[in-house]
């Protein structure tokens, strides 16, 4: 078994199309410890593709997870050797995405109807390198809900050696449903990963699915050993402001919003050549939650969005926080 090297009490979900390099530099610049993730990475692509380009990131980001799709030891086993060499911290399989097209790739959550292949991908991950090798995966997928099914996957998984198992606690529905409607349609049954943690108290669990406040997340770690959010930070970063104090006793610290503004913009600037427009700009979409008069501030950000004015979207952010 292997021993882990990070502390999970609190990690940014994978989110693709939202956790870019972009967003996680934002998201350290307001917490130093949460665990942050990549977007899924097809091993096929890392195999195929131009790693170097897929696996870029800023320095400051770390620690990161890099989050892998696939099913074949070997593309797997060469993901880890890649994720050691651009300096990730972890590595972690995925089993939880429902998309059609990922299934068809067989990744995902298809593979939750596969426990031995699981175990033989993630057993030849943990051979490769001493980086936390993890899996996220769902708590059913179609027919197969009931706890024993659960239950049995983990144990089979378990057999491999992972130590850390991040779980979404409502099953998969690959018939039928887009991985949106996944996200909320099936019904978040959290009882199934307290009574996995029960019975696998030497395993690490964290929860995932559904929190949506700093409270809630702590109700939680009464029963396992951490918690993941995506979509509550997606909508708005600053939910980050507290984590360091919260879940790993660091001092509180008030964060200053001008300051993570301008240090996002020299960002920014400093990679409007080299990043896309979309991916540096839509990060800066989030930090308006819950502003009063936010509809309208949205509708000009978008607009100079659009017209790629970076000055004037600086100035607008700045004017806003100092009101
Ligand atoms: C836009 C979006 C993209 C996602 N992409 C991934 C992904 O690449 N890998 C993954 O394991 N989960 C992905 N998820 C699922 C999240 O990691 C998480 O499991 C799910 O949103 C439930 O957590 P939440 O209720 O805190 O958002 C994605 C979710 C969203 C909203």
């Amino acid at each position: 078994m292997q021993n882990l090297n990070l502390n999970y009490n609190f990690s940014v979900a994978p989110m693709m199309g939202v956790t870019t390099s972009s967003a996680r530099y934002m998201y350290r610049l307001i917490s130093s410890e949460a665990i942050l993730f990549t977007e899924m990475i097809a091993s096929q692509a890392l195999y195929r593709g131009d790693h170097e380009k897929l696996l870029k990131k800023q320095s400051l980001e770390s620690p990161v997870v890099l989050q892998v799709g696939g099913s074949n030891s070997d593309l797997l086993r060469y993901s880890t050797n890649l994720a050691n060499q651009y300096s990730y911290q972890g590595i972690n399989l995925n089993v939880g995405c429902p998309s059609k097209k990922v299934s068809q790739g067989k990744m995902g959550a298809c593979l939750m109807k596969e426990a031995s292949l699981v175990k033989e991908c993630v057993s030849s991950m943990i051979k490769e390198s001493s980086i936390d090798v993890s899996l996220k995966c769902r708590i059913g997928v179609d027919e197969f809900e009931s706890y024993d099914f659960f239950k049995e996957f983990i144990s089979t998984v378990a057999e491999s050696g992972c130590k850390i198992i991040f779980v979404h606690a409502r099953k998969a529905f690959l018939k039928g449903l887009d991985p949106k409607k996944n996200r909320t349609i099936p019904p978040l049954k959290y009882e199934f990963v307290h009574q996995i943690k029960q019975d696998y108290p030497d395993l690490k669990f964290i929860m995932n699915g559904g929190l949506n406040s700093i409270e809630e997340c702590h109700t939680q770690l009464k029963y396992v050993d951490g918690v993941m959010v995506g979509r509550a930070i997606q909508a708005n970063p600053f939910f980050l402001e507290k984590i360091d104090n919260e879940f790993y006793g660091k001092d509180l610290k008030t964060i200053d919003k001008i300051f993570i503004v301008k240090k996002y913009f020299n960002y920014i600037k400093n990679n409007v050549e080299s990043v896309s427009t979309y991916e540096l700009l839509s990060p800066l979409l989030a930090l308006c939650f819950g502003v009063p008069g936010s509809k309208k501030f949205k509708q000009q950000v978008n607009d100079l969005i659009r017209a790629r004015d970076i000055k004037s979207l600086e100035n607008t952010y700045l004017n806003l926080l100092a009101a």
